[in-house]
């Protein structure tokens, strides 16, 4: 098994590399010095370096919709001119913090604060208040946060029961607020509002909207001084850095939003500055590459070893696969290789789920195991339960790794499974936000090397405009259908039972 050698501190795995604290050991990839020689030349072939410096000086990366992507200036905390377009981005970026915090220390007496959003709208935000929650002292400023992302209303009727209308807040959180569920479910919590006695004025006060299409956040009734703006050069899924973040600054306080903020800061830092070789995403991307070349992988899992971070799978999903799951590169010419399915959740949970397929399945799918130093709770048993968790993942990667004969077929581990360990110090607000960033630069170099463009979505178009007219034939009640509606036979079939 090769171990290539890298500068690291006593005590690290010599197939280790860190950046900023946190610790990447690569020794079950089992590729060796040859193949990563081979790998950092294709990296340099495909002009990954170029590209990472193109991302953060603003250039228009994202080819189809003449964009840059540049989510790193919302977490540019060294304040350092962001130019886009020959104009300074950060005095915009700045003023929207200064904005979030005055709103900490207004909300005072808040009991409920309803975010509404889907999507990367929703993804970011619910991920760190839930991870953050277990952080032992950390106040959660009396505040109980809900997310409303579904437009299925069990979810709306569960946080409706629970919250106070008088004392609540309502954030409408949409990049392009024209996004069906959010626009609806907003207009049901107005409505829930109304019908609570609420005055006009009341609900104007508890109103806000964070978005990038401040007309239609006005034309919806918000107030202009309640519209908290991001810009079209923030993707959605990579949002959680603008005031779209502002549930963890209002639950957690500013500070914890900043220290968010800082732990991605320093892992853009590392991923613009590091050479290729010693840089965590392109090395973690490259893992990936070489897999998928090897095995022709279909999927890969993520699993942290952290309940509190059993939302970092979904967010994963989004980031990686409406990223990267494309049949076509930025020249419009179709790929080989592109997203595999991500899937995963927490660990050991994960273990009695499906660690099975994972050990002896006939697919290889490569793992990103993630493990926390420090133990996450204060309670008495949390040193000897942290122990195990942390054995456990550590097992699981040595049996994957290795395997295990047999005279029995049925007891034999093929080996040879290939996984990433990873080594957070702790999990608070900064190795959070340093671990989002690792993922998001991580995304955006896989699609360098495939040649795909990151930053777009169109294929999540398609159905969106299909549901319209089966919406309407829906309504109809009736079992006509108009032809020119675009509706097939099966569908229409099935819109009949529905309707009968
Ligand atoms: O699912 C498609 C999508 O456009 C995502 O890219 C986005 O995160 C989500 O919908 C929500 O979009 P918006 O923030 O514009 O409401």
């Amino acid at each position: 098994m090769s171990l290539r050698p890298s500068q690291n501190p006593e005590n690290l795995p010599n197939s280790a590399h860190t950046a900023v604290d946190v610790v990447l050991d690569t020794a079950y990839q089992n590729i060796t010095d040859a193949q990563w020689d081979e790998l950092f030349a294709l990296a340099r072939k495909s002009h990954l370096d170029t590209f990472i410096a193109d991302m953060f000086a603003g250039k228009h990366i994202n080819l189809s919709e003449d964009r840059p992507a540049l989510h790193s200036a919302l977490r540019n905390l060294s304040k350092t001119p962001v130019m886009l377009d020959g104009k300074d981005v950060m005095p915009e970026v700045i003023n929207v913090w200064h904005r979030i915090e005055a709103l900490c220390n207004k909300w005072v007496g808040v009991t409920d604060v309803i975010h509404i959003g889907i999507g990367g709208s929703d993804f970011g935000p619910r991920l760190a208040i839930e991870s953050l929650a277990h952080v032992p002292g950390i106040d959660s400023r009396g505040m109980r946060m809900h997310f409303l992302a579904n437009i299925d209303t069990a979810e709306l009727a569960r946080i409706l029961d629970r919250a106070q209308p008088n004392s609540t807040r309502i954030i409408i959180v949409s990049k392009s607020f024209t996004t069906l569920e959010t626009t609806m479910n907003a207009k049901a919590a107005v409505a829930w509002l109304r019908a609570n006695d609420c005055t006009k004025s009341q609900i104007s006060k508890a109103l806000y909207a964070v978005t990038a299409n401040v007309p239609a956040a006005k034309e919806f009734g918000v107030e202009e001084d309640h519209i908290l703006p991001f810009w079209d050069w923030v993707g959605g899924r990579y949002s959680v850095w603008s005031a779209v973040g502002l549930p963890i600054a209002l639950q957690y306080g500013f500070k914890i939003f900043e220290e968010f903020l800082a732990g991605a800061h320093a892992m853009d830092l590392h991923f613009k500055n590091a050479p290729l070789e010693d840089n965590l995403p392109v090395i973690m991307a490259l893992t990936l590459l070489h897999q998928q070349r090897k095995h022709g992988v279909k999927a890969y899992a993520a699993i942290p070893y952290a309940d509190a971070l059993d939302w970092f799978p979904k967010w994963l999903q989004q980031l990686d696969m409406e990223s990267n799951g494309k049949s076509v590169d930025r020249d419009g010419k179709s790929v080989q290789f592109s997203s595999p399915v991500v899937f995963g959740s927490a660990g050991s949970n994960a273990q009695h789920s499906y660690f099975q397929l994972l050990h002896q399945g006939t697919e290889i799918i490569p793992i990103d195991f993630i493990a926390v130093r420090k133990p996450m709770s204060d309670r008495p048993e949390a040193i000897a339960h942290h122990r195990i968790l942390l054995s456990n993942c550590l097992a699981q990667a040595q049996a994957l790794a290795h395997g295990k004969t047999a005279d029995n077929p049925n007891d034999v581990y093929p080996g040879n499974r290939p996984s990433n360990l990873l080594f957070l110090p702790e999990l608070n607000a900064f190795y959070l936000g340093a671990l989002l960033a690792l993922y998001e630069n991580r995304t955006a170099s896989l699609g360098a090397l495939w040649n795909i463009n990151s930053f777009d979505q169109p294929g999540v178009e398609f159905g969106k405009i299909l549901a319209k007219p089966i919406e309407k034939a829906l309504g109809s009640g009736s079992d006509h259908i108009d032809p020119s509606d675009g509706i097939d036979a099966v569908t229409a079939a099935r819109i009949n039972f529905l309707n009968s």
